[in-house]
């Protein structure tokens, strides 16, 4: 263990089109490692996960997720090991995850500043597995796909941020349904390596076609259900094509968490068409996570779903990697090792 604690610390607010996350409302400060007091364990974290979550903390805006006041050392999505424990209920060289600081290491008692508890990553798999297919984005993709969608053999599926980490195992999941599976992402490259390496039906470069006129192509009966993390105009495309009584999951919205104007003209097709539009939160379906992981776990152990990983390296990769996200830079789900994985 060194004796320096490298810290992201928000610098200032940043909110609005073209602001998120730019260079200057993250800085760099370096402090003593924290002492864990009575009921705390002391993590060294090993991965962060870029997540869209980071920019509700940046935009001084309230909401489910809350703001961090300038000046804090930034907080999100983590894994590491516990390397000293003082509460009961966790000991030094478990793995665990929640939402920790930007940081070298993370002084934290049973729940995070939001309440929600420190995770034990499930054991037997790779830590980047265990926090990701087998933690919150499997759940995610799980929740929106079977507790909303439910698809059925013969339904087409869409996803949009498709190559995302969410999207990548929603994707997944509606193909062991005996779905056809469309992906939507940013690029013509992320299209082409959705069907080849990830195994969707077709893909759609939404930047670079025309997407109401493709989904109308791929998908001439309509779109059973679609897994939305995007929101907006690509929301807006599906609607269009929505089949009679087609389910839409609200996962995320990420095209307004820059631009805060962007909102949804097609709604009243959901009359006409019969559909059924709804939202999920994570932390409200708490009762879903065991049946979750276990049968993600057997399909992974199964070789039935993958892991789509893109793993930066580095503490000094973090602001980039996040802000990275927004861009489409990402294939898979974005993570940063920071330390030695223990599990690699
Ligand atoms: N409901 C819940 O409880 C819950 C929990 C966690 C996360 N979420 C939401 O789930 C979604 C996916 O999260 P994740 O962590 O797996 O992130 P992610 O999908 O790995 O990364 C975000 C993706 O969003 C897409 N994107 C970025 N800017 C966009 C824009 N302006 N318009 C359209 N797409 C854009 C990009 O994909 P492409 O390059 O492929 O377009 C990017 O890869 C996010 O919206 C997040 O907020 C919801």
């Amino acid at each position: 263990m060194n004796d320096l604690n490298r810290q992201w610390v928000l610098a200032k607010e940043a909110y609005g089109e073209g602001m998120c996350l730019p260079e200057d409302c993250f800085g760099y400060n370096e402090a003593g490692i924290p002492e864990s007091g009575e009921g705390e364990i002391l993590v060294r974290n090993v991965y962060f996960a870029c997540e869209p979550a980071v920019h509700a903390m940046v935009r001084g805006v309230p909401g489910r997720i809350d703001p961090l006041p300038v000046g804090s050392v930034m907080r999100g999505s983590a894994a590491g090991v516990v390397v000293e424990s003082n509460h009961p209920d966790y000991q030094a060289g478990e793995l665990v995850n929640g939402s920790f600081e930007w940081a070298d290491y993370t002084v934290m008692g049973g729940t995070d500043p939001r309440g929600n508890p420190v995770n034990k990553l499930i054991t037997g798999y790779p830590m980047a597995s265990a926090m990701t297919t087998l933690g919150m984005s499997g759940v995610c993709a799980y929740i929106g796909m079977f507790r909303i969608g439910k698809p059925v053999p013969g339904d087409t599926v869409v996803v949009s941020a498709a190559a995302g980490g969410i999207g990548s195992i929603a994707g997944q999941l509606a193909k062991l349904s005996g779905a056809r599976v469309i992906g939507i992402t940013s690029s013509a490259e992320k299209a082409r390596r959705l069907v080849e390496e990830v195994g969707y039906d077709d893909a759609i470069d939404y930047r670079g076609e025309d997407l109401v006129g493709r989904l109308a192509e791929l998908a001439p009966e309509g779109v059973n259900v679609f897994f939305d993390n995007a929101g907006g105009p690509i929301l807006d495309a599906v609607l269009v094509n929505l089949a009679n009584w087609g389910r839409i999951a609200i996962c995320g919205g990420a095209s307004s968490y820059q631009n805060p104007d962007v909102g949804v003209k097609s709604h009243m097709l959901l009359a006409q068409r019969n559909g059924l539009m709804r939202g999920f939160w994570l932390f409200d379906n708490a009762d879903i996570i065991p049946e979750a992981l276990a049968r993600i776990g057997r399909w992974h152990k199964a070789g039935l779903i993958k892991d789509v990983l893109d793993i930066a390296e580095g503490f000094e990769a973090v602001p980039r990697a996040a802000r990275g996200i927004f861009d489409g830079a990402n294939m898979g789900k974005q993570l940063v090792r920071i330390s030695d994985d223990p599990t690699a």
